[in-house]
């Protein structure tokens, strides 16, 4: 009987320390790498130290489920990452005893969805991150509890709608990345439980139309990307910055507040402002198809404008009048005019960067514009003895020659 009793002993003994995965400590943080972690066996690290494991990394093994006794064996954990496990599903006791948990990170796996109070545990999360799975839906109450969460990251995904209700649960929630899903709507509800909403990330999804009242619950947004989208229209929604470059965008509104707008891309033949306080500093607009400086010529506060590939007539100095603080300037590959008087530019007394295809003149540019110190040209077509001597006019008056496009220098050994 007791020979029994020290064999089951010795066996359970063995079970134990074949389910203690190593940990290797580097900086506080128990790495365990490469290994294969068992959803059914207790969950326990070999390590060095015997102090608390508060930070753990688990990458590169496979653990298609987590064990539900990572938090009852190691409470206290800050941060646990989880990446490239081939992660298929988390079960709803992982998390329960999660009460310290301050970021969690599930990166490259295999994860179809969220479930219903998944999180509810975790209540001190403040960044989750669930990001390059498979993810194609997610439970209304799957970030129940999460009262104290600030960044939520579902980016590279497979989410074609997020129900208006799953981010209800989320009252500190401040920045928003659901970059490279497949979202073709957004609801106008969608954020209106999350007051302090700062940051929204929807690059890379197909979005047509944006709800003209999605932040209605925000007074201010620091930032709203919609790069690469299918956009027919948008506005900036008064973000700080706005990046909706890459859609098909016509008309492009801009309300009060933005600081630097990336618009390039797109087919804009008209910028609408609805606001005579245009607050914008860097305004991006290559690649479209604006006729005028309608709007931008009222940008009092620009130092960066970009309108390369427009469709603008030859300019006079009317529309540049009010933009003295603007310093770089770039107007090349213009299909409408090529050369362009230097004196058009004066108004722009700070300009010191000036990309154009090609000036009427060069001499005397460093009374014209006497802040200029680099002028860029295109010049891919030019004969390299006239090209040499624009060269030895700009060099006389301190003034740098690049290229806009091509390999001019090499060409013409300047
Ligand atoms: C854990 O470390 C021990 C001692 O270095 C080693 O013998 C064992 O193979 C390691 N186990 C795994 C799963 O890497
Ligand atoms: C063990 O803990 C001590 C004190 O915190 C630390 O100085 C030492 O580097 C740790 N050893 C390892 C291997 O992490
Ligand atoms: C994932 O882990 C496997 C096994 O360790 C490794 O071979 C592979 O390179 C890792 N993949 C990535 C994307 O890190
Ligand atoms: C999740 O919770 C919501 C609201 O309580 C409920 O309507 C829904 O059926 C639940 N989903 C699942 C898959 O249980
Ligand atoms: C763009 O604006 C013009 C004039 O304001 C309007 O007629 C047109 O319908 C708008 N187009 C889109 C796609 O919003
Ligand atoms: C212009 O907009 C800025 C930023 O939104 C704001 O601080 C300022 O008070 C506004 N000025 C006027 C005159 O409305
Ligand atoms: C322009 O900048 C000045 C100085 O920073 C600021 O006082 C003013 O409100 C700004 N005007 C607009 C329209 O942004
Ligand atoms: C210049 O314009 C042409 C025609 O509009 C366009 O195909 C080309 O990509 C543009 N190049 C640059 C550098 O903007
Ligand atoms: C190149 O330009 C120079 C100076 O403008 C001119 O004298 C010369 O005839 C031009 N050569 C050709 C081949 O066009
Ligand atoms: C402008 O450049 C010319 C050389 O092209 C030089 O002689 C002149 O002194 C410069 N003037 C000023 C104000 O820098």
């Amino acid at each position: 009987m007791k020979g029994i009793k020290s064999v089951i002993g010795l066996l359970l003994i063995l079970k134990f320390s074949e389910a203690a995965y190593n940990c290797s400590y580097q900086t506080g943080i128990c790495s365990v790498d490469k290994q294969s972690i068992s959803a059914s066996e207790p969950f326990v690290v070999n390590r060095e130290n015997a102090s608390s494991v508060t930070l753990l990394v688990l990458s590169d093994g496979y653990m298609p489920q987590p064990p539900p006794t990572i938090f009852t064996k190691y409470p206290e954990l800050n941060l646990l990452s989880i990446a490239n496990m081939s992660l298929q599903e988390i079960s709803s006791n992982v998390f329960t005893n999660a009460k310290k948990l301050i970021s969690l990170l599930i990166m490259r796996g295999q994860l179809t969805t969220l479930n219903n109070g998944t999180f509810s545990g975790c209540e001190n999360l403040q960044s989750l991150q669930v990001t390059n799975q498979k993810l194609s839906s997610i439970d209304i109450m799957a970030f129940q509890g999460l009262k104290n969460l600030q960044n939520l990251y579902l980016s590279n995904n497979q989410l074609t709608f997020i129900h208006p209700l799953v981010l209800a649960t989320l009252p500190k929630l401040m920045n928003f990345n659901i970059d490279y899903n497949l979202l073709t709507e957004i609801d106008s509800q969608q954020f209106i439980s999350n007051p302090v909403l700062y940051g929204v990330n929807f690059n890379s999804n197909q979005l047509k139309i944006l709800p003209n009242n999605l932040f209605q619950a925000q007074k201010f947004l620091g930032s709203f990307y919609a790069a690469d989208n299918q956009l027919i229209t948008a506005q900036s929604f008064g973000a700080s910055y706005v990046d909706v470059k890459n859609n098909k965008i016509r008309n492009f509104t801009l309300s009060s507040g933005e600081s630097t707008v990336h618009i390039q891309n797109n087919l804009i033949r008209k910028i609408i402002c609805s606001s005579t306080n245009l607050t914008v500093q860097r305004f991006y607009a290559d690649n479209n198809f604006l006729t005028n400086f309608l709007c931008i010529r009222d940008m009092v506060n620009l130092t960066d404008l970009s309108v390369v590939n427009n469709k603008m007539p030859r300019p006079t100095k009317t529309p540049f009048l009010k933009l003295t603080k603007v310093r770089a300037f770039q107007m090349y590959n213009m299909t409408r005019f090529s050369t362009v008087l230097p004196k058009v530019f004066s108004p722009m007394v700070s300009l010191s960067n000036l990309r154009v295809d090609r000036l009427a003149a060069y001499k005397n540019l460093n009374i014209t514009l006497p802040k200029v110190s680099i002028l860029a040209l295109t010049t891919t077509t030019w004969n390299c003895t006239y090209l040499s001597s624009v060269n030895s006019i700009l060099k006389s008056q301190r003034i740098i020659l690049v290229f806009n496009i091509g390999s001019d220098r090499s060409r013409c050994t300047l």
